[in-house]
C-alpha cells in the first residue's frame, strides 16, 4: 500500500487490510510505505490514526518508510493510493513484471476509472472517513477476490 507520505492514506489502508485479511482468515503479506521520504519514522498521522480507531482499525503502531526498490520482489502486488503515486513508482519499476504490479487500489472497484484516494492531509476531517470507507470497499474486494482464487 503505497501513498506519498505514509502517514495519511497508506496506513490506512495496510490497517484496513490485515484486519479484513485476519477476519477471513488469509495469511498475507502486508505492509504500507510512502514514495517521498519527508516522514520516515514517524507514526501515522493524528487524524488517520483516529479516524481509524473510530473504525474499529488501529494503527497507532505503524512506522512510516519510504517505497524502495526491492519492494518489488518483497510483494506480489504495489496498490497506489493516486495517479502522482502511480507514476512515481512506475518510474522505479525496470522490468514490465514489476510495472505489471502496480495498479491504482481503487481500480480492483472500478477498472480503468482512474478513481483516486484523495490525499487528506491539507483538508478537512471528513476526509479522512471518506479515505477509509474508499478504503475499506477496496479492501473487501481485494481479500474476496484472493479468497476466491485460492
Ligand atoms: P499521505 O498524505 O500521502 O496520505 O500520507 C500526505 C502526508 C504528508 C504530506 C502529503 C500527503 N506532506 O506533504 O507532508
Amino acid at each position: 500500500m503505497v501513498c506519498l507520505g505514509n502517514i495519511c492514506r497508506s496506513p490506512v489502508a495496510e490497517g484496513v487490510l490485515r484486519k479484513v485479511a485476519a477476519d477471513n482468515g488469509l495469511n498475507i503479506k502486508i505492509d504500507s510505505a510512502g514514495t517521498s521520504n519527508y516522514h520516515i519514522g514517524a507514526n501515522p498521522d493524528s487524524r488517520s490514526v483516529k479516524n481509524a480507531r473510530k473504525n474499529g482499525v488501529d494503527i497507532s503502531k505503524l512506522i512510516a518508510r519510504q517505497f524502495k526498490v526491492s519492494d518489488f520482489e518483497e510483494f506480489d502486488r504495489i496498490y497506489v493510493m493516486d495517479k502522482s503515486n502511480l507514476y512515481n513508482v512506475l518510474k522505479l519499476a525496470d522490468t514490465d513484471e514489476r510495472r505489471a504490479k502496480i495498479k491504482l487500489i481503487m481500480d480492483e472497484l472500478y477498472p480503468g476509472k482512474g478513481i483516486e484516494v484523495p490525499d487528506p492531509y491539507y483538508g478537512y476531517e471528513d476526509g479522512f472517513q471518506k479515505v477509509f470507507d474508499m478504503l475499506n470497499l477496496a479492501c473487501n474486494k481485494i481479500v474476496a477476490d484472493l479468497k476466491e482464487n485460492a
